[in-house]
């Protein structure tokens, strides 16, 4: 027995190392079968296409993984002819290396797609062929890896001919593979390299438990413009060329999702769908051990005994018994611990190893089963706050990055490209460094981390001599707030021709200098993940705030916005009683209130006070849990579609989301807690009608607190917009009729309130073309009625275009998102903003006198998709200043987060009776501040956090 198993071991290995010739093979095995005849004195019958079925044989025991001289390569396999060599000089180079803690000042040459000498280059032994590229002192890190992206398979704009993210065929379909629809025409790949992307894993969606196999491509152009000639060391069973590939192997990928998706679609139950994968991987493993029994007695050469049969194989099957046998790496979409449980179990069950969780909103509540998992510890790829759409991603939190490597597990941030924009990956992780995520790991969690889950680090994620020529250099750190590429290089070939990148200033070459958040991690976990957001404390007494280094307030009359403390010098104290400022100046100013024992002292570390955001545009303070309508204000009627019942007031129906209000929502305490206090949201609507927006105070526990409502009643919300039936001539039309005819109820009342340039009318649109005729139509309603009109563009997609015609009419815009980016066909002609284009929209409407405010960053269409990303407000201002600071000074920053939207919804809120919010150690427009209170008159008090 001992002989025959060294046998089969050694032709094993032969096989295995490719240094069997076909004769040679079948002489061994010729003596391998005589051997065994001459033992059991039996005739064996060698089967004419045994060598091939012993190279299949063969084949089963090979294992993924670079091949041993991958790192002596000369050129690599992406290199594209005629690509020049490239030299970066004076870069700051972080290289992922010693735990990503490894910095290099100095060159980095690139020649023939990989990486040469890093750091010390010496420049004059060039040849002139060499591109030299000055990056002045700039960072350089590895290209960005995102494991979680639905490019080209989702592609942008949303076109319905081109929705190929997923099939409904089957809730286990371990056959289907992204690269049957990689479309090349998606408008992200640009977007995405301008974020500094350069390697993405595509997964198919995650409405099917085994949604299919995975792909790693890069995303520059090539010049074969094909899908497949994207793609990074695809495996070799992609053209099924797997039995005579060189060994060892390539990673194969596939996506997994557990939950509410897959349940929700093949309307079952997690019970269900967890037998779905025990019953798809029973049927892979019985396929699995059908093969090795085969393979046993092939390769004794026992012919005999599998005679009446054939290789056991499936088409339909084979990826999912390469996960058996450790070939392939598993993503596997999951948000919580039942969940987490289910598959940790299904992992040991089967013996499969799961390379990444994906979403895992609750993996930082259970890193201890995680770690149980079959082999090695899974990855956590997450988003830093795109959370609470629907019930599983409740008890998200923004320190989980920080929680879970805290606790040794591989974190990554990941974009879930179009759901967050992968563009924006890096600046993922910079959130998740703000909220404690240590700077290494941080950079990590984009680069080497990814790379090193999809088992491609032995050629991208660093930078190594010899490693793929994909790199970006920075305009800033990458972690700084607005951190955007200058130049983004993959194999060796600069993709942003041209670039515009923003010039920054020379702070933000540094990593900032974040918030101490370990007591808010800590309650987190104390509280499963529901930690209470209310104030500690809220007073009505005198506030004393020293250490103050400024303070933004708006002037009298007009809405500049000046410092009270400009004249103090360097460092000011300012005295708040009732949440009003009582006093402000030097300490020695204030000394009356400051030496009272009653007051309340918070030092400011150098923090400042400014003015309390405002936001619009989103569903906040209408709905807990966007996906469950118990937890929502619900959806108006729409009056185009349905015949809206007499009793709730037929053609004159006008509902008002004051009444519909929830105060204390999570993410309206999150955005309070960030320094958003007040909030303008209209009744949530997908169609025309969107009723009458309530503009009210985010701290506020309920309706009837003092100050709660800041106005019952601001707006008159419409939306216009190419759905189909009915059309947007239609939509106009009505438009048109309601505000030059108005008949019925209340409808007909806030129109004439509208007409009468009382109310403002807030148009949702993106498409240039239709704004062009809500410009037309607001004269054609001035020169009827002889009044001017107040109307708003909210979205403004495509706003830019008509920058000038805008300013002329007076027209205002709340850009939604104010990075625009086109989700859908009605803003093709987005304007990206630096480094994709010299100007942002802000920037283009502002210098044409465009009043404008910020809608959050969200994710679609649906106003109710963007409420979780309120609390961003102070960020996006602040992005909007980073990116045009000749346009957008700080002060501009804060008033489109503010004051604007006062004047675009018409908000009366009087001279002085403005929030102020008090951060400590920076401020509001920055990753150094923290919030630390807010001041409000209006309700008479200050909320301390
Ligand atoms: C590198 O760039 C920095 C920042 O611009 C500059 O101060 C320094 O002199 C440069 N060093 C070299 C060697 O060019
Ligand atoms: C299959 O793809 C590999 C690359 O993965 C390539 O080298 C090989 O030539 C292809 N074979 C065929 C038959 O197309
Ligand atoms: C102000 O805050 C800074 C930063 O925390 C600190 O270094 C300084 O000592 C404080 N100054 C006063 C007067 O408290
Ligand atoms: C607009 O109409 C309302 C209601 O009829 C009225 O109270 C208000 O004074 C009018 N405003 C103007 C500016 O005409
Ligand atoms: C914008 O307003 C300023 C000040 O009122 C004015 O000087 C400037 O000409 C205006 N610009 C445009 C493009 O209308």
């Amino acid at each position: 027995m001992d002989k025959q198993r060294v046998s089969k071991t050694r032709v094993l290995r032969f096989i295995a190392a490719g240094l069997l010739t076909l004769s040679a093979l079948v002489s061994v095995l010729l003596s391998h079968a005589s051997f065994i005849a001459s033992e059991r004195v039996q005739r064996v019958q060698v089967p004419l296409h045994a060598a091939e079925i012993l190279r299949k044989c063969a084949a089963l025991e090979l294992k993924p993984g670079p091949p041993q001289d991958f790192h002596t390569r000369a050129q690599s396999d992406r290199f594209q002819p005629g690509t020049k060599p490239l030299l970066i000089r004076n870069a700051t180079l972080w290289t992922g290396h010693l735990d990503g803690l490894e910095v290099v000042q100095g060159n980095l040459y690139l020649d023939k797609g990989l990486i040469g000498d890093v750091g010390e280059v010496a420049v004059d032994m060039l040849d002139e062929e060499v591109t030299i590229i000055d990056a002045n002192g700039a960072w350089v890190t590895p290209g960005i890896i995102d494991v979680h992206s639905h490019l080209a398979v989702e592609a942008l704009p949303a076109l319905e001919g081109a929705i190929d993210g997923n099939s409904l065929k089957g809730i286990t379909q371990p056959w289907l593979r992204s690269i049957d629809a990689l479309n090349t025409h998606d408008e992200g790949f640009k977007h995405s390299m301008a974020g500094g992307v350069t390697t993405s894993l595509i997964l198919p969606g995650s409405a099917n438990a085994i949604g299919g196999q995975a792909f790693v491509m890069k995303l520059r152009p090539t010049r074969e413009r094909s899908p497949t000639s994207m793609l990074l060391e695809p495996p070799y069973s992609l053209n099924g060329s797997d039995v005579d590939a060189p060994s060892p192997l390539r990673w194969r990928y596939m996506k997994h999702a557990c939950g509410e998706n897959p349940s929700r679609v093949y309307s079952g139950t997690r019970m269900d769908t967890a037998w779905a994968f025990r019953s798809a991987y029973d049927h892979a493993r019985h396929i699995k051990v059908a093969q090795d029994d085969y393979c046993a007695k092939a390769t004794a050469g026992d012919w005999n005994a599998v005679a009446e049969q054939t290789f056991p194989e499936d088409l339909q099957w084979e990826a999912l018994v390469d996960v058996l046998r450790g070939r392939v790496k598993v993503n596997t979409h999951c948000y919580e611990v039942v969940d987490f449980d289910d598959f940790v179990r299904l992992s040991n069950e089967f013996k499969f190893e799961v390379a990444a969780f994906h979403h895992a909103h609750e993996a930082y509540l259970v890193p201890d089963l995680l770690k149980s998992a079959y082999g090695r510890t899974p990855a956590i790829a997450m988003f830093f706050a795109f959370s609470r759409y629907k019930r599983e991603a409740y008890r998200h939190s923004e320190f989980a990055p920080r929680i879970l490597a805290d606790n040794g597990i591989p974190v990554i941030m990941k974009s879930d490209h179009p759901a967050i924009q992968s563009r924006f990956l890096v600046n993922e992780a910079g959130y998740a460094h703000y909220y404690g995520l240590p700077e290494n790991i941080a950079l990590a969690s984009v680069t080497s981390t990814p790379a090193r889950t999809i088992g491609l680090d032995h050629r991208i994620g660093f930078l190594k001599k010899g490693y793929d020529a994909d790199v970006v250099i920075w305009d800033s750190h990458p972690l700084s707030l607005s951190a955007a590429p200058a130049q983004v290089i993959i194999d060796g070939i600069p993709q942003l021709n041209p670039s515009y990148p923003a010039i920054k200033p020379a702070s933000s070459q540094q990593a900032p200098h974040t918030p101490n958040w370990d007591e808010e991690a800590k309650t987190t976990l104390e509280h499963e993940g529901l930690p209470p957001l209310e104030p500690a404390q809220s007073t009505e007494g005198v506030v004393v705030f020293t250490n103050v280094t400024s303070a933004w307030v708006r002037d009298t009359g007009d809405s500049e916005i000046v410092n009270l403390l400009a004249a103090t010098g360097v460092i000011g104290t300012v005295v708040v009683r009732a949440g009003r400022v009582v006093c402000h100046g030097s300490m020695y100013d204030c000394v009356s209130y400051t030496s009272s024992a009653e007051a309340t002292h918070v030092d400011l570390q150098g923090g400042a006070l400014q003015p309390g955001l405002i936001t619009s545009g989103s569903a906040i303070g209408l709905q807990e849990i966007a996906m469950e309508v118990s937890t929502t204000d619900g959806e108006t009627y729409d009056p185009l579609s349905v015949d809206v019942p007499a009793i709730a007031g037929g053609l004159g129906y006008m509902p008002r989301a004051v009444d519909g209000l929830q105060f204390g929502t999570r993410d309206a305490l999150l955005a309070y807690r960030h320094g958003v206090t007040v909030a303008v949201s209209a009744p949530i609507h997908s169609s025309f009608l969107g009723g009458l927006s309530t503009a009210f105070s985010l701290g506020a526990p309920h309706k009837l607190q003092k100050g709660a409502v800041v106005q019952e009643v601001t707006a008159v919300h419409v939306k216009l917009a190419p759905e189909g039936v009915p059309s947007v001539s239609t939509q106009v039309a009505t438009l048109r009729h309601l505000l030059l005819n108005p008949t019925d109820g209340d409808a007909a009342k806030y129109f004439r309130l509208v007409t009468n340039g009382t109310l403002p009318l807030i148009v949702e649109a993106n498409s240039a073309d239709i704004i062009a005729t809500v410009i037309q139509l607001k004269e054609e309603v001035e020169v009827e009625t002889g009044t001017p009109l107040t109307v708003t563009i909210s979205g403004g997609g495509e706003s830019h275009i008509l920058a000038k015609e805008l300013g002329e009419a007076s027209v205002g815009v709340i850009l939604k998102p104010p990075r625009p980016y086109p989700m859908q066909w009605d803003h093709i002609r987005y304007l990206p903003g630096p480094p994709a284009s010299a100007d942002s929209a802000i920037a283009v409407l502002l210098k044409h006198n465009v009043t404008v405010a910020l809608g959050p960053q969200g994710v679609t269409n649906e106003d109710s998709m963007y409420t979780w990303a309120v609390r961003n407000l102070r960020f996006d201002a602040a992005w909007a200043h980073l990116e045009a600071p000749d346009v957008v000074d700080k002060a501009s920053a804060i008033a489109i987060a503010s004051s604007n939207v006062v004047r675009l919804l018409g908000l009366q809120i009087a001279f002085g009776d403005e929030d102020l919010v008090a951060t400590i150690g920076g401020d509001l427009l920055s990753f150094e501040g923290k919030v630390a209170a807010v001041i409000s008159p209006r309700r008479g008090s200050v909320d301390i956090f």
